[in-house]
């Protein structure tokens, strides 16, 4: 099963920088001089994140798409009170510092990569009537796609349906995935839509790859911990994410292949176990 690959794409999402809970790059300094020290679990993810982007050099990773969240945002579900810093200028200017370097690597055997970006959960914008994200995408010269599109990286014929996922599993994730493969393969059925071969989300946190025949479907791991907000509240063990990134080769038979990249022993900021 030699063959060349003729495309290699990083997958990311979920980064919520400006969680006190999530990657952030240490000592950032503000106009006013102020630096934020980032926690020891929050530079670990950051280690995490460079060794992702080392990863990225050595494949050759061309592309980068990034499915939403970048940014915390404001916060508005807890009120603010979970963020290092509710100014999204900040957020915007860390966003674009994080994104440019594996968008723009100076390591990068095939120098700058492209960039493509889909917008994330509405709370996580900041702003009402302004999309923060895509001032990050357009710093970096990349391309915004909105919230949902249809993407075919050439040379290949392969159609990615890239979205950041809103709806809910009850239990499954797995079903999450499967459900929604059986609604495009109905739609396509009728005529509605093209066909779709990978179906590729974030938004849970958490990787789940499921392949069958004639279609991949992934749900994309984050750079976020526990969260000790609302919607992780409602199941300890269920909102345990994953953390890292994904990179999907396409060959020049337009096979296509996932391989993901994960994070062992994740640090726990909110939850850690403590004596007493
Ligand atoms: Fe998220």
């Amino acid at each position: 099963m030699v063959s060349n690959i003729v495309r290699k794409i990083a997958f990311i999402s979920d980064l919520h920088l400006f969680s006190r809970y999530a990657m952030m790059p240490p000592s950032y300094t503000t106009k006013e001089g102020i630096t934020f020290n980032s926690g020891p679990g929050q530079n670990a993810i950051w280690e995490y994140f460079l060794e992702f982007c080392g990863i990225c050099n050595q494949e050759a990773v061309d592309t980068v798409c990034v499915l939403g969240d970048v940014m915390h945002g404001q916060n508005p579900i807890e009120m603010g009170t979970l963020l290092v810093s509710p100014n999204m200028d900040e957020q915007v200017e860390v966003g674009t510092f994080v994104l440019d370097k594996i968008v723009n690597d100076p390591a990068s055997p095939i120098g700058n990569r492209k960039l493509y970006m889909i917008g994330g959960s509405g709370y996580h914008k900041g702003a009402r009537g302004h999309n923060t994200e895509k001032d990050i995408c357009d710093n970096l010269k990349g391309k915004w796609l909105g919230a949902i599109a249809n993407m075919c990286f050439t040379p290949s014929k392969k159609i990615f349906n890239m979205s950041h996922g809103e709806s809910a599993s009850f239990i499954y994730r797995e079903m999450l995935l499967g459900r929604e493969g059986m609604f495009l393969r109905e739609a396509q059925a009728m005529g509605k839509i093209p066909k779709i071969d990978v179906s590729i989300k974030g938004h849970w946190h958490s990787f789940v790859y499921i392949h069958e025949k004639g279609m991949h479907m992934v749900q994309l791991p984050a750079w976020i911990t526990f969260e000790p907000s609302k919607p992780y509240l409602k199941s300890y063990g269920k909102m345990q994410g994953d953390i890292g990134g994904v990179i999907i080769t396409i060959d020049d038979k337009d096979r296509i292949r996932v391989w993901h990249f994960l994070m062992d022993n994740p640090p726990h900021i909110a939850d850690e176990v403590q004596e007493g």
